[in-house]
């Protein structure tokens, strides 16, 4: 019989567990839409075979390889993948929890050393469900957080050694879903450099399917989320159940499909090369994992991730601001840049409305081509004549903030920075550690390497007035090795690393708070909700080609909010693909993100030039719906192979933009139309450029017929304002 029941509310979902047999076993009884009836732990089936092992100890390794367990342990008879895994100073790994106690209360704990959602007490309210395994003398928090406002629930778990002798954590994961008697069709997020996070969706079986990471960080190739949905689901129907992990390292998310028919889904740190040695009294805290169900389909998990980020993870002053648009010169020049012509372009960019000007890569040191330098953190006074300062203030009197790259966490082989301190780069002894860039990693987890780092980053800060940080990492670690720690704690360097990354991103922060921070990784190899609680906004791809960027953006705005993806218009042809695409619809894709320009401005044609006051003319037309809208996908490209289409409706329903990208023409498509999503059926709405308002109910239902898109690449938008 269950001891104990604990009910978890959101406004739309419930989340059960039950305490049965002697407090020995912590189940997992129900994830979905909310219920009324809290004691529903029947159907943990321990009134039938398999009965709980105090009922029929004989069958103890069956009943443990079937119950559904809130955070399996290891190697006493579940035979499915478990959470925690750890090395006792007898040799043995094996993990047996069982629930002792528990405390609730209004609010959410900040989580040591590590980013997480927030909330105050009346928002939110977290059950610690306290755990112990008494053969090795271990403790272990599960906590849970429900919000007011969201239908998630964030989880994470504290470890702790309550034993005399030293214990070595191998696996601690963050959450476990068990489910029974579910089919599912899962969902996750791949790619490459240049080609991030594209959506792959396949029905699931038996077996295991493993995401994961070993580059240090989540990488352009996985993403740490998954979604198991229902059979069919689509935007607005079926059931998803959806992870996500607050964190930028290696991490791992499985799902498992056992001979029961049994799901389980778990998340958490990769504990391939993960070791964590606890010494008597030391504890450990894991990162948090994010969940989301949804029985309305794909799109309402979509807007619950947006509300959440956007209210519960970004913080600092840009967060709910307007960004001011933006020049970069990365694309525009490369390293071949000095003052005059930063100058010569922040003077065309201020006549065009363009309100920073970022100076990229090349600024320091000898730093000429990507193969030296990086360390080196002095600015480089023959390409800069005069020094930052007064390129700094020639831009500030152009009427526009100025803006600066940094890759602080590497170090080139060709810089002094290595000639002095070749210790300083993560390598193992005897090896010689792979090059990527030809740039090797700071071995940040030395307090005197990111305090050197540190302090390089904030001189320059405090010696010119900058007020936009790019935050770039252009290589995964390797060789993971560090000169200081010792043999039984070099397990521990992939974590330390990403927590000494987040010390000095706090520094940052704390030290110039009006910073606007834009995290960056060779594109967006470190696009996750970890770098979010530090910066608003994260460039999403190296890829700026429009079409190119329909995928890129769909995968990311899956999760991520708008006002969080990094997104420029660049020149053509494009430098990644070489595609032509018209400039305008450059435009129209840059505008479902943060929306700036990446481009020589002195150099384009006069005609594309003149676009440039009426695009920007239409972010700041549209850019408080686009930050703070409701986000509905409409078509995919991804899917369709034709065209792209999406949606950002006001929370209040008064005003809604279409963005409709058509990418390859066809003859005799007169029939298509574009089904609105998201609309107030009973108010009528006036199309902009129209003459006649309709009921949302007749835009959702019979659609906008889409007129007047002749050619490939081409777009239109569509304004849609509530008049009645
Ligand atoms: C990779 C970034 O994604 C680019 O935007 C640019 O900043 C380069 N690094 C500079 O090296």
């Amino acid at each position: 019989m269950a001891k104990k029941i604990f009910k978890l509310d959101t406004p739309n979902t419930s989340y059960i567990m039950a305490v049965v047999d002697d407090g020995s076993f912590l189940g997992h009884v129900y994830y979905g839409s909310k219920l009324e009836d809290y004691d529903i732990a029947y159907l943990l089936r321990t009134q039938e075979a398999p009965f709980v092992p105090s009922v029929n100890g004989r069958d103890r390794c069956s009943f443990m390889d079937s119950f559904p367990v809130e955070y399996p342990g290891h190697g006493v008879g579940d035979y499915r993948d478990g959470c925690i895994e750890v090395l006792s100073a007898t040799g043995h790994r094996a993990v047996n929890l069982s629930a002792v106690s528990h405390r609730i209360y209004e609010g959410k704990p900040e989580l040591a050393s590590l980013p997480a959602t927030f909330g105050g007490k009346e928002e939110c309210t977290t059950l610690e469900v306290e755990c112990e395994d008494a053969a090795i003398g271990l403790n272990v928090t599960l906590s849970y957080t429900t919000f007011e406002d969201v239908d998630v629930i964030t989880r994470s778990v504290h470890i702790m050694n309550a034993s005399s002798k030293e214990l070595y954590l191998t696996k601690v994961l963050s959450a476990c879903i068990d489910m029974d008697n579910r089919e599912f069709e899962r969902i996750t997020l791949h790619g490459s450099w240049a080609r991030e996070r594209n959506i792959q969706r396949e029905k699931i079986g038996y077996g295991k399917y493993k995401v994961s990471s070993l580059r240090g960080e989540p990488g352009h190739q996985n993403h740490p989320f998954m979604a198991l949905v229902t059979e069919g689901t689509t935007q607005e129907t079926g059931e998803v159940y959806a992870v996500h992990f607050v964190y930028s390292g290696n991490f791992m998310v499985q799902e498992e499909v056992n001979q029961f028919d049994s799901v389980r889904l778990t998340i958490g740190i990769n504990p391939d090369d993960f070791s964590w040695k606890l010494a008597p009294g030391k504890g450990f805290q894991s990162p948090e994992a994010v969940l989301v169900y949804s029985d309305n389909g794909i799109g309402a998990m979509t807007r619950t991730f947006h509300d959440l980020y956007r209210n519960h993870l970004i913080r600092g002053e840009y967060r709910d601001k307007k960004r001011p648009v933006l020049i970069n010169n990365w694309e525009a020049t490369y390293f071949d840049f000095d003052t005059d012509k930063l100058i010569a372009i922040a003077k065309q960019a201020a006549e065009l409305g363009i309100e920073m000007l970022v100076m990229d890569d090349g600024w320091f040191g000898s730093r000429d081509s990507d193969n030296s330098a990086l360390g080196d953190w002095k600015v480089n006074e023959e390409k800069l004549k005069g020094g930052l300062d007064f390129l700094v203030k020639e831009v500030n009197r152009l009427g526009m903030k100025f803006g600066i790259w940094f890759e602080p966490e590497m170090i080139s082989p060709d810089s002094d920075l290595y000639r002095s301190h070749p210790d300083w780069a993560i390598a193992i002894p005897g090896r010689e550690p792979a090059l990527a860039r030809n740039q090797y990693v700071l071995d940040l987890t030395r307090k005197e390497v990111r305090d050197y780092v540190y302090e390089c980053v904030a001189k320059i800060l405090r010696s010119a007035n900058i007020e936009y940080v790019k935050w770039d990492m252009n290589r995964p670690l390797s060789d993971i090795g560090s000169a200081c720690l010792p043999a039984d704690r070099q397990g521990e360097i992939y974590h330390r690393y990403v927590l000494a990354l987040y010390e000095l991103q706090n520094r940052l922060i704390k030290e110039f708070p009006y910073l606007l921070l834009e995290n960056c990784s060779g594109g967006g190899a470190r696009f996750d909700p970890g770098m979010l609680y530090y910066s608003p906004q994260i460039w999403c791809s190296d890829d700026t080609d429009a079409v190119e960027r329909l995928s890129i953006q769909e995968g990311t705005a899956l999760i991520y909010p708008l006002s969080s993806i990094g997104a420029h218009v660049s020149d053509c042809p494009n430098h990644t693909v070489g595609r032509v695409t018209p400039f305008e619809t450059r435009g129209y894709v840059a505008l479902a993100g943060t929306f700036g320009y990446e481009l020589d401005v002195t150099k384009i044609s006069e005609e594309e030039r003149n676009m440039i006051p009426d695009q920007i003319a239409m972010y700041h037309k549209y850019n408080d719906l686009v930050r703070r809208g409701d986000y509905y996908r409409i078509a995919s490209y991804q899917e369709n192979h034709l065209y792209d289409c999406y949606a950002v409706v006001s929370k209040d329903k008064t005003e809604a933009l279409i963005t409709y990208i058509q990418v390859l023409n066809r003859p005799n498509v007169h029939s298509r139309r574009i089904y609105v999503k998201g609309l107030d059926s009973n108010r009528k709405y006036l199309v902009e450029g129209g003459e006649k308002a309709y009921y949302g109910n007749t835009l959702m239902k019979a659609g906008i017929p889409v007129e007047d898109v002749w050619g490939d690449f081409k777009g239109k938008l569509y304004y849609l304002r509530a008049v009645e």
